[in-house]
């Protein structure tokens, strides 16, 4: 994989160079909740601006459907990216039209531009062959150089990510380089003890993980709504919480390797639960109460885990020295619901080992509870790329970089 040091070298200025970042940030409205993944890609922007490059930089953003949609703009991302640089950030309103071509023609050496949600085109995601290519073609019309770094988007394979480098000359940017690196800490000759917190709304999206996992880490915790996938797994009834009764076969199994591996699987002992699941936007406050987790009365839903879990938990990652952490544990984003994520998040800042926390939603709850990220081993901009990153899948957009 070239580098862009090594791109650098060879020159840039002049050169109009299309930056695949991902700026799927969390909007409320035109609100930007959480701007980490921007200031993620911010190094290697400013780096190849100060060299004179024609910054052109483009991701998605939610998942529109193949169509303009008000709803998803980069606008927003791109005038904190403005701010961010200090400097004015051009925003070209389509992703390979005339306002994009005419907005790349105007750029200077070392301006910068964004264009629109690239999935605002249906040839981005499209898994026909022939219709990402063509896309693919359109933007590399728009582009002398490419450089991959939106590692949130490695796992996609997509236009921009997978078929654009295959038609320009590429080379990676400094936040893929940084999130290849740390989690090559949790692939190859792991510090121990490792500890795994998965948690999160569906097991279904982590089965690849935890089946990778058992084979890896000496502990793993569950939390988040798919916990009560495994508590039901275990004979529990779960009342009205977040159920796939169709991976309890999967969870069953996962449980006796657990065992047969001696890896230990710790699951919640109890939960803070409410009839209700509670207003998000007023975050008005919900009746709840904490019940044991294999006690949860029918009509209601677990939220979050309970204060015994979090000791236990904290007390789990005290003497790790390797800990992954992917998947809220519980409805952070209200405060009556977010002490089970806060007490993980804190357990990893007391922790002395490396910590890494994997994801948008868990990325994205460290800094909307509070946390300084720098007591963190690393934050991942990657949900699903570094889930699948360590599954050990080929992800299309590190594969694209490569040669
Ligand atoms: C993410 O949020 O994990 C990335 O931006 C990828 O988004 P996607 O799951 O919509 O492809």
């Amino acid at each position: 994989m070239k580098t862009i040091d090594e791109l650098l070298a060879e020159g840039v200025t002049g050169k109009r160079v299309f930056v695949r970042a991902d700026l799927n940030v969390p909007l409320s409205g035109t609100t930007i909740t959480d701007d980490g993944r921007i200031r993620a890609v911010q190094p290697t922007v400013e780096k190849l601006a100060a060299a004179g490059a024609r910054v052109i930089v483009a991701s998605h953003l939610g998942r529109p459907k193949g169509a303009p949609d008000p709803a998803f703009s980069l606008a927003p991302a791109a005038a904190r990216l403005g701010e961010l640089i200090g400097a004015g950030v051009a925003f070209a309103t389509d992703t390979v039209g005339e306002s994009a071509r005419a907005t790349v023609a105007a750029l200077t050496d070392g301006k910068v531009a964004v264009i629109e949600n690239l999935r605002f085109n249906p040839g981005e995601t499209s898994k026909d062959d022939a219709e990402r290519g063509a896309f693919a073609d359109q933007l590399a019309e728009l582009a002398d150089v490419y450089v991959g770094d939106g590692f949130g988007a490695v796992h996609r394979k997509h236009a921009s990510v997978f078929d654009l480098p295959a038609r320009l000359p590429h080379a990676a940017g400094d936040l893929i380089a940084t999130e290849v690196g740390v989690l090559k800490k949790l692939t190859e000759d792991v510090a121990r003890p490792y500890a795994v917190v998965l948690g999160g709304s569906k097991v279904s999206d982590k089965l690849g993980v935890i089946d990778h996992l058992l084979e890896r880490a000496d502990r793993i915790l569950i939390g988040g709504g798919m916990a009560y996938t495994f508590l039901k797994a275990q004979g529990h009834e779960v009342g009205n919480s977040l159920l796939q009764e169709d991976q309890i076969p999967a969870v069953l199994e996962y449980l006796k390797r657990a065992e047969e591996k001696g890896v230990e699987f710790v699951l919640p002992v109890d939960v803070v639960v409410s009839e209700q699941f509670p207003d998000l936007k007023t975050k008005a406050p919900s009746r709840h109460t904490t019940v044991p987790a294999d006690a949860i009365p029918a009509g209601v839903m677990g939220l979050d885990n309970g204060p015994e879990t979090n000791k236990l938990y904290a007390s789990k990652l005290a003497d790790a020295v390797t800990v992954f952490w992917n998947g809220p544990m519980g409805v952070f984003e209200h405060p009556d619901y977010a002490e089970g994520t806060r007490a993980v998040a804190q357990a990893l800042v007391d922790s002395e080992g490396f910590s890494v926390v994997g994801g948008g939603d868990s990325a994205a709850a460290v800094r909307i509870l509070g946390f300084d990220e720098n007591a963190f081993g690393h934050i991942s901009t990657g949900g699903g790329a570094s889930l699948e990153y360590l599954e050990g899948k080929t992800l299309p957009g590190l594969a694209a970089l490569e040669d």
